[in-house]
């Protein structure tokens, strides 16, 4: 049965790197029919708001969706859409895979961690005000329901992926009330997995970022309040290839929003300089997350084989194609 996906093409780069995911998915024959919806800037001209109603009417009703980056304009104009689209729709768990791709030219060949992040309290729940003239203040808010339902979605996840070794991120040696509270709520949660796993630990954020830069292998799948999980995922998304590279997915109860980590890199707009590997990865994980995999896999294959030829890699990855090129090398690699 044809499943409908809500698309999101986004500002900037937006349109170019979601045409080459409608391409390769065209290509590939999977049963699937976007349901296009404008939210951003262009938008926000035509209709006064940058996230219209009837883009979440469309991804609370497809349950699936698929997003380009949007612009969120510094220090004036309106909030962020990306912050506003988790919120509304409940988006709590921020996952970010991270895997050495074949043919980038990368320090660490062999790495493949999964970052949950938690994707609505913290210092992001947004209580921040100014104090008198010189001073302002922002309060960090962790919730022992916020932290059970990011730490069982990732036991969950990591234990159907066959993973191993869970690591919960936090500085409860400062912050004693709010990390404390993130991290006896990991291990009381841990409970109920504890024979699926080999190992499940815990380690400060600052010795975990040492640790990720210098043996990146002693590590697995990571459970992190929003904060350090917003830092840690682009760290390593430096060790696998950049921004360019680097896929995210926002999940809630029942729904999904899929979405490259990078932004809308406004200069290379519509001049075929975009790298759409990003948003493809995230296509191919909503293909698996949509039950199909085969497809998904041919992706994978297709890509890998695009990215061996630095004449069909795109430029920020050393190579010489534009968008379209890469795009195309895809479609003819799909085995
Ligand atoms: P950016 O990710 O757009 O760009 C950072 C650097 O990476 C730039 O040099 C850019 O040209 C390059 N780059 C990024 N993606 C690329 C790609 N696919 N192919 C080739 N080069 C790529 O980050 P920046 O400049 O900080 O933000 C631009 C706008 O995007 C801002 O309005 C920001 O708020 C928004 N943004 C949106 C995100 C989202 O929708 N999830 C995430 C991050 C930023």
């Amino acid at each position: 049965m044809t499943k409908t996906v809500t698309l999101i093409p986004g500002d900037g780069i937006g349109t170019d790197v979601t045409n080459s995911v409608k391409e390769v998915i065209q290509a590939l024959g999977t049963d699937i029919e976007w349901e296009v919806a404008e939210a951003g800037e262009e938008i926000m001209e035509e209709k006064g708001t940058p996230l219209p109603e009837d883009v979440l009417e469309s991804i609370r009703r497809n349950k699936v969706a698929l997003k380009g980056p949007l612009t969120t304009p510094v220090g004036t104009g309106f909030r962020s859409v990306n912050v506003a689209l988790r919120k509304e729709l409940d988006l709590y768990a921020n996952v970010r895979p991270n895997l050495s791709l074949p043919g980038l030219d990368l320090r660490y060949k062999d790495i493949d961690l999964i970052i949950f992040r938690e994707n609505t309290e913290d210092l992001y729940a947004g209580v921040e005000h100014q104090v008198g003239k010189h001073a302002a203040e922002s309060i960090k808010i962790i919730t022992r329901e916020g932290t059970e339902r990011i730490c069982r979605l990732a036991f969950e996840q990591s234990r159907d992926l066959g993973r191993k070794h869970i690591t919960v991120v936090h500085k409860a040696n400062i912050m004693k009330f709010t990390d404390g509270l993130f991290r006896d709520v990991f291990y009381e949660v841990a409970e109920d997995y504890k024979d699926d796993f080999e190992e499940i630990d815990d380690r400060i954020v600052d010795n975990m970022s040492m640790q990720l830069v210098m043996k990146p292998e002693l590590y697995d799948v990571m459970v992190c309040p929003n904060l350090y999980g917003d830092i840690l995922s682009d760290l390593c998304a430096g060790l696998t290839g950049g921004l360019g590279v680097a896929p995210g997915a926002n999940i809630g109860d029942g729904l999904a929003l899929f979405e490259p980590v990078h932004g809308s890199a406004p200069k290379y707009a519509g001049q075929n300089r975009a790298n759409p590997l990003a948003t493809l990865l995230s296509a191919k994980n909503m293909l698996d997350y949509m039950g199909h995999e085969e497809d998904a896999q041919r992706m994978q294959n297709g890509i890998e084989a695009a990215l061996k030829n630095p004449e069909t890699r795109t430029k920020d990855l050393g190579g010489t194609a534009g968008t379209k090129e890469f795009t195309q090398a895809i479609v003819s690699n799909l085995s």
